[in-house]
């Protein structure tokens, strides 16, 4: 065969090969079987060995996993990935519904989608090819993910039909309820939940996993000049470019269409082949939608009508105290593994005392679990007439589980607490929220390694995890010389973390991520949130003036950098690790907003400023570094022109951001 008889050929069973994957995984017919499929898949590859110059990015045969990266590159996504607000009944969708209509005159028709509950993924296509896929993130900044995106074969490589030159599809990656348990059949019934398998087989570096794991993508949005006015018709225009939208998706006139739609699916939904979790409930219309920007990380013309709660009976074996970093002890029933809204559930909360006594749960008790989407499991009734004789109500201990020290109740709260700062438990629990992945992100140091390492006393706090050297590991249970070496090496690596992480990374009460990254943005420098925090007394508004930190959370930080313990393990934690600066508020860049802007509201627009790491001022001074003008500006206009500040209009300002 010559070259150019094997380029014909190629450029055949391209064609072939995406025929039937589109008929297969977008339109669910099976043209033909898949041992024939896999040959033409066969001969086309070793045509492509012989001819590697003829491979092409976008080839069937690219869907074959490659090589593990050293990491993923990180991704700013052109808009960012909003989430949505959810609502459970329909007099909560009656009320979002009235709080649009008092915000435009247009009436409203709806899009009512499937809510797929999976992953949100990105996928940027230029000229039709697609060059990059990428995880929501933090909807700001995501992960690239293309190659294990590429091995999903309801993901188009290339468009079909007529495209604009640069066109971003946004869905969701999931897995089938077959495709789910074929994978636990295969290995041994190890995955709990479809959504996080999806989720962890993407965001593996090696991309022969995502390969083997079988997934599939629907997608619900465009980000694309489309020349279409609804959000149903940028549905069919998906369809189009060769995506799976859902079939079940229908426009809706009004609510109590709606209310059908909801029902309909909820009644439906056991038998569909894949997890849903509620309808996603779209203002059709896009410049209304658009006109109607978003709050918070949600935008206001779209809502999640959640499924009601699933619930299970099981049995609680047992009732444990857990004691957590900050020293807070919570109970939590041990059950029989049952399933619940797709996910095996063995552990609920029994949330404090008082909850425990409410119910008056003991072990041995039939109880009803209720599970809705992501949140832990509570148990909402004790099925007392299924109770075993001589059970006997459970008593909350007086003692800290694990050091044994007299427990208090703090006023005003109903936790109770172990009150010594050295217990083991509440180490242990310090350490592994350190080295957790929003934190310093070690890998390989998991629970078991920390309470091998504290239990021989090589770790006691956080600095003795950096001086920690392959051969104090070796002798431990479950390392040898390699595995010694790299989880040192590891350790190394993540001794450079940003402000943000390691603000995190401590465990002060109160600050989670976001607290984490606004101090950092308002400090700059551990150093400086520390003066702040010590000089408290004196320099009192300090802590208090910033936005989202309230009396509780200042306390908290308060009490942590004034505590003598704290303040010596900090000294030497500084001298083991490196903090990258993060960018202090001062060298943010400031806006100020006037005038009406036409596609933004003006929270959406705040924003979407605070997002891309700048601030926004109520009035211009020497300092503002843009002025945003829209329709029928104010006088922050004349003063902007008056001082020489940039002036940007709606369509400068949106480019830049
Ligand atoms: S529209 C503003 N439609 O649900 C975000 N989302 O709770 C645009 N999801 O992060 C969402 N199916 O990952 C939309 N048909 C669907 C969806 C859907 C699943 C997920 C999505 C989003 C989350 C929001």
């Amino acid at each position: 065969m010559t070259k150019a008889q094997a380029q014909q050929r190629i450029i055949q069973l391209r064609q072939e090969i995406e025929r039937y994957r589109y008929a297969y995984h977008v339109l669910d017919r099976q043209e033909i079987s898949e041992a024939a499929l896999d040959s033409l898949k066969h001969e086309l590859v070793t045509l492509e060995q012989r001819y590697p110059d003829l491979i092409t990015s976008d080839s069937p045969s690219q869907r074959v996993a490659g090589q593990p990266l050293p990491g993923f590159k990180k991704v700013r996504h052109t808009r960012p990935m909003l989430s949505l607000n959810d609502v459970f009944s329909f007099q909560e969708l009656q009320n979002w519904a009235k709080r649009i209509q008092k915000l435009t005159t247009a009436t409203v028709q709806y899009y009512a989608e499937i809510k797929m509950d999976g992953l949100a993924v990105s996928l940027i296509y230029r000229h039709g090819q697609l060059v990059e896929g990428s995880t929501r993130g933090d909807g700001i900044v995501g992960e690239d993910v293309t190659e294990n995106l590429k091995t999903i074969e309801s993901i188009p490589l290339h468009l079909q039909g007529n495209y604009p030159s640069t066109v971003e599809v946004r869905g969701e990656v999931y897995m089938t309820k077959r495709d789910f348990a074929a994978l636990n059949q295969r290995e041994g019934n190890k995955y709990a939940n479809p959504r996080n398998v999806s989720a962890g087989s993407i965001r593996q570096l090696d991309s022969r996993i995502a390969a083997s794991r079988k997934l599939s993508f629907m997608a619900y949005d465009c980000v694309a000049d489309l020349k279409v006015t609804t959000h149903s018709a940028v549905h069919a225009q998906l369809q189009q470019f060769g995506f799976r939208s859902n079939p079940l998706n229908q426009l809706c006139a009004s609510l109590d269409q709606i209310q059908v739609y909801h029902a309909t699916i909820l009644k439906q939904r056991e038998q569909l082949d894949y997890w849903t979790d509620g309808v996603v409930i779209n203002i059709d219309d896009l410049a209304v939608f658009a006109q109607l920007g978003s709050v918070g990380k949600a935008p206001r013309g779209a809502v999640a009508y959640k499924f009601p709660a699933e619930q299970a009976t099981t049995i609680v074996q047992a009732i444990q105290v857990q004691v957590g970093r900050t020293g807070a002890l919570t109970p939590v029933a041990e059950l029989r593994p049952v399933l619940v809204a797709g996910t095996t559930v063995s552990r609920a909360t029994l949330h404090n005392a008082d909850e425990i006594d409410r119910l008056d749960v003991r072990v041995g008790d039939t109880v009803i679990i209720s599970k809705a989407g992501d949140i832990i499991p509570d148990i909402v009734q004790v099925l007392t007439n299924l109770r075993p004789a001589h059970t006997k109500p459970f008593r909350f201990p007086s003692r800290c589980p694990a050091c044994n020290t007299a427990i208090e109740r703090r006023s005003g709260e109903v936790a109770y607490y172990c009150p010594n700062p050295n217990c083991f438990a509440q180490q242990r629990e310090r350490l592994y929220h350190f080295v957790s992945k929003a934190g310093f992100d070690i890998r390989g140091l998991g629970p078991k390694i920390i309470d091998q390492l504290v239990t021989v006393g090589l770790v006691q706090n956080f600095a003795d995890l950096f001086i920690l050297t392959p051969g104090d590991l070796e002798p431990l249970e479950r390392f040898a010389e390699k595995s010694a070496y790299k989880l040192i090496q590891e350790i190394q690596h993540a001794s450079t973390i940003s402000l943000e992480r390691f603000i995190y990374a401590l465990g002060i009460r109160h600050v989670g991520e976001e607290t984490a990254i606004v101090l950092a943005q308002q400090f700059g420098d551990v150093k400086k949130l520390r003066q702040a925090a010590v000089g408290y007394n004196r320099d009192h508004d300090l802590l208090q003036n910033i936005p989202d930190i309230g009396d509780v959370v200042a306390g908290s930080i308060v009490d942590y950098f004034s505590d003598k313990k704290n303040a010596k393990q900090l000294d030497h934690l500084l001298k083991k690790i490196h903090i990258e600066k993060s960018q202090p508020v001062g060298t943010r860049k400031t806006f100020v907003l006037t005038g009406t802007l036409t596609t933004l509201t003006r929270d959406a627009a705040k924003q979407i400023i605070r997002q891309a790491g700048g601030k926004v001022s109520s009035s211009v001074s020497a300092q503002t570094d843009y002025v945003v003008v829209g329709d029928n500006p104010g006088s922050k206009y004349d003063k902007a022109k008056q001082l020489g500040v940039k002036i940007l209009n709606e369509d400068q300002f949106k480019k830049m951001i």
